[in-house]
């Protein structure tokens, strides 16, 4: 029964949010429309209670933010207590800024020297951009993927409605192969990829290596975009392994507190004149989580999550096959492929079934601890998948990052 509060609550997200949504892929037409819960109340583990009371196992993670799990108890006490004892916002550094970048060079980044802590994964790109502009003297840089909502990242994609124009500071590949010939020809300031998108083998790695020899052959600098892809591998970064000249950080890195930042050499961090600066960059509860987050991941046998993903991801798609629907990915980051209806009636028996799905599939700590009732809500997934009756009862999701 929908607590009426939530159906008034719904109109009023409509009418006072701008579009509706502050993140497009939070917006209701990503799901199916009319059948999905719209807000959310209270997370715990990987459950997700909604407006309709009901607790769902949640795949979409807080779009991959919650890398432990909802309100897990290490991390939020030491948030509260830093709001509750000292408070959050200051007129000068503090201990923590200092402490997270240790942290986080030590244990996750070692061959780097120095962290800029931001909030969005945005501001993170768009500082490394500015970073490799001014060390290399060279204005354009080149782009595969997605990396935020600013500008220079839209003017290449299909929605450059507000921009001034195709910003002519960067150029797009589709893929790392085409990324790479690009590179060849062109005197780029540097290239920004995400390094492994669905795929994480030694055949990507391999593929790594080769783009990172290229802009070394073309002094273009080599940015990994690891905004979803860190903390989601037992390696936590795989920057840690080729070592690009600048890695960006965000979402899971504080479990769903706001924090992202640009890693680097000091040669480049510190010792080229660029501005990068915010009010908010250094506050203090966020980053407190930050820390907190990177301790509690390395404490979490991330290996076993790691492994169990993967065998609770083949085993979904196992329990697909015939319906021709798909997770692509590695265990902890998927995405749906299939025909858009069919992946519809999968969203809609999931929701029936209290599982959370959006078009990207995450797979967290609290997950790990509890996949057999995620495999149990799965199994009557499967069956109702059967029904020759079926029919979709809400609308298809829209592609995401299609305007709202
Ligand atoms: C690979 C990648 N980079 C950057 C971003 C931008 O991060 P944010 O939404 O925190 O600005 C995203 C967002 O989903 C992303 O997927």
């Amino acid at each position: 029964m929908v607590d009426p509060r939530f159906t008034e609550l719904k109109n009023r997200l409509g009418k006072v949010i701008a579009q509706g949504c502050l993140t497009n892929s939070k917006h209701p037409s990503c799901f199916v429309e009319g059948v999905y819960p719209i807000i959310a109340k209270a997370g715990l583990g990987p459950f997700l209670e909604c407006e309709d009371g009901k607790n769902y196992i949640d795949t979409i993670c807080g779009l991959g933010s919650v890398s432990i799990g909802y309100r897990r108890t290490e991390i939020d006490k030491a948030v509260i207590a830093q709001i509750m004892n000292n408070g959050r916002s200051f007129s000068l550094p503090t201990v923590h800024e200092i402490e997270a970048a240790e942290y986080l060079l030590y244990h996750y980044l070692p061959s780097y020297d120095a962290v800029k802590w931001l909030k969005t994964g945005a501001e993170a790109t768009s500082a490394a951009a500015r970073i490799a502009r001014a060390a290399t003297g060279r204005k354009v840089v080149l782009q595969v993927g997605y990396h935020g909502w600013h500008d220079q990242w839209i003017s290449t994609k299909n929605n450059p409605q507000g921009l001034p124009s195709k910003d002519m500071a960067v150029d797009e590949s589709m893929d790392l192969e085409d990324a790479m010939l690009a590179i060849d020809e062109k005197h780029y300031a540097a290239a920004i990829i995400e390094p492994i998108m669905l795929e994480h083998s030694e055949e990507n790695t391999k593929k790594l290596f080769q783009l990172q020899e290229v802009c070394a052959r073309n002094g273009t600098l080599l940015i990994f975009d690891e905004i979803v892809c860190g903390m989601r591998i037992p390696e936590g970064f795989i920057s840690s392994v080729v070592h690009p000249d600048l890695v960006c950080i965000g979402k899971g890195i504080a479990n769903g507190s706001s924090v992202s930042g640009v890693v680097g050499p000091k040669a480049l961090m510190h010792e080229l004149p660029y501005f990068v600066s915010s009010t908010f960059a250094g506050e203090a509860a966020d980053l407190v989580g930050c820390l907190a987050t990177l301790k509690t991941w390395k404490n979490c046998q991330f290996e076993d999550v790691y492994a169990k993903a993967n065998q609770t991801m083949q085993w979904i798609n196992e329990g697909l096959k015939e319906f021709h629907v798909k997770l692509e990915g590695y265990g902890t980051r998927g995405y749906w492929k299939g025909d858009l209806e069919k992946i519809a009636l999968v969203f809609q028996e999931a929701i029936k079934c209290q599982i959370l799905l959006g078009r990207s599939f995450f797979y967290n700590v609290a997950m790990r601890e509890s996949d057999e009732v995620l495999r149990s809500r799965f199994s009557d997934v499967f069956l109702r998948l059967k029904n020759p009756a079926l029919a979709l009862e809400g609308l298809v999701p829209r592609e995401p990052f299609k305007r709202v």
